[in-house]
């Protein structure tokens, strides 16, 4: 008989119940593989268990209850009693991070949180243990999934953002109230992980500054396709000279970019190297059992003493977005009259922006220009739009969004 490993279970709805199912699945094979068979020793939710007397007999405690309190305190206590804790807690990490992993480094106790970034796709796992060794300058990707499937929607059926995000409810892709999910505020926390993992730097939520899709228009998408452009929301997180840039955003990519093709709720994430070139792991972002399973993952590492995060935080400035250099689409309605193009040419050259390429309709009295910029210091850009934003010429609200200018081959 294989020794017991017991396990505090602190939270039971979607992805707590879940576990449950998967490690009574699965005790055996861990058993056999690990020599210690995971069981459950007890369960917190709001309407039973209590922490105190779990912790006193658990090996270690998962958390999959979210939010900062209590999760924090379990946290702390977990790691205060030597116990290796496990989380798919994006909030806890992304804000509380630096406390979490110092009280880890300070006991020696590992803190594992796999599920809390991209679902089932690897990528903590990836960052930490392959490519603990390697300089990453980039980690960027899709990491939500239900901003992915309503962008894929309105690109593939032509449909609004409102009906592209209650076809996502429908399906479960989107939770009744999405508004972390939209905001893109979901995705900032996630990149904030990532990038303290990729850089080993203190990376708060509060350093990524965000944008959503909700104000994305059918059109944008439609005008885009002419480019041969997908709309993705990415989020990025760089090094920028002795700093680090971390940033969500809808951008635009070029059909052979290998996120463009990732559709629907799934999530990729794309690490660079020197020495790896790049790689980019895909797979489900979210649901009860995928998130389960990389939990259970997680869980099989801390029984078979997997590696500890030991590595220093060094704190690197953050870079302030303004100053990063990107490429844009800008979508204009204007007076359909001669002159018009050279004097939008006149003021986005003023400000040191130059169009790579113009696409214009007419609209009757009005006319609609629709231009890819070539790269530029988003501080220029700016100003170009709010000096174009005053023109007599303009009929309506300039609409811009970036354009990510890496070409792949096909
Ligand atoms: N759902 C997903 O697809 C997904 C994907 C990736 C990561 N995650 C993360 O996984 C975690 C759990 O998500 P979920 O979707 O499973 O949440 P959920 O369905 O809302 O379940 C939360 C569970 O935690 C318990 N709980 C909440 N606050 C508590 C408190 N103060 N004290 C004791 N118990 C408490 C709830 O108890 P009651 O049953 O008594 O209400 C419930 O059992 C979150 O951190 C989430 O961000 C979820």
């Amino acid at each position: 008989m294989s020794e017991p490993f017991r396990v505090g279970l602190l939270g039971h709805g979607t992805v707590g119940s879940a576990f449950d199912r998967l490690l009574g699945e699965r005790a055996d094979a861990i058993a056999t593989a690990t020599g210690r068979r995971p069981e459950l020793c007890g369960v917190l939710t709001r309407s039973q268990g209590a922490f105190a007397e779990i912790l006193s007999k658990a090996d270690a405690i998962v958390e999959l209850m979210g939010g900062i309190e209590p999760a924090r305190e379990c946290a702390l206590a977990s790691l205060a009693a030597g116990k290796p804790f496990v989380t798919a807690n994006k909030q806890l990490l992304s804000q509380h991070g630096d406390e979490l992993l110092a009280a880890s480094r300070r006991t020696g106790v590992q803190v594992r949180y796999e599920a809390a970034v991209a679902g089932v796709v690897p990528v903590i796992r990836v960052m930490r243990e392959s490519f603990a060794g390697a300089h990453l300058e980039k980690v960027y990707g899709i990491v939500n999934g239900t901003t992915n499937y309503i962008l894929s929607e309105m690109a593939r059926s032509g449909a609004s953002y409102a009906d592209a995000l209650a076809r996502a409810q429908e399906l479960g892709y989107a939770e009744a109230d999405p508004t972390e999910d939209v905001t893109g505020k979901d995705a900032a926390a996630k990149m904030a992980i990532l990038a303290r993992l990729g850089f080993h730097t203190s990376v708060h939520l509060d350093d990524v500054p965000y944008e959503g899709v909700e104000e994305i228009t059918a059109d944008d998408i439609d005008y885009a396709k002419e480019f041969g452009l997908v709309l993705k929301l990415l989020g990025v997180a760089e090094r920028r000279g002795a700093g680090v840039s971390v940033r969500v955003f809808p951008a635009f990519l070029y059909g052979s970019h290998p996120l463009a093709s990732v559709s629907g709720p799934f999530n990729a994430v794309t690490l660079e190297s020197p020495a790896i070139t790049e790689i980019t792991l895909s797979g489900p972002g979210a649901g009860g059992i995928e998130t389960a399973s990389a939990v259970l993952g997680d869980l099989v590492s801390v029984i078979s003493s997997g590696g500890m995060e030991l590595d220093p935080i060094e704190q690197l400035p953050i870079v302030p977005g303004e100053e990063v250099e990107s490429a844009f689409y800008l979508h204009l309605e204007v007076a359909d009259r001669p002159g018009v193009l050279a004097e939008i040419a006149r003021v986005l050259g003023d400000n040191e922006v130059s169009v790579k390429s113009v696409v214009q309709k007419g609209l009757g009295e009005n006319a609609r220009l629709v231009m890819v910029m070539h790269p530029v210091v988003e501080r220029c850009f700016i100003d170009a739009v709010e000096s174009i934003s005053k023109l007599e010429l303009l009929r309506g609200p300039p609409r811009a969004i970036r354009v990510i200018e890496e070409e792949f081959a096909a």
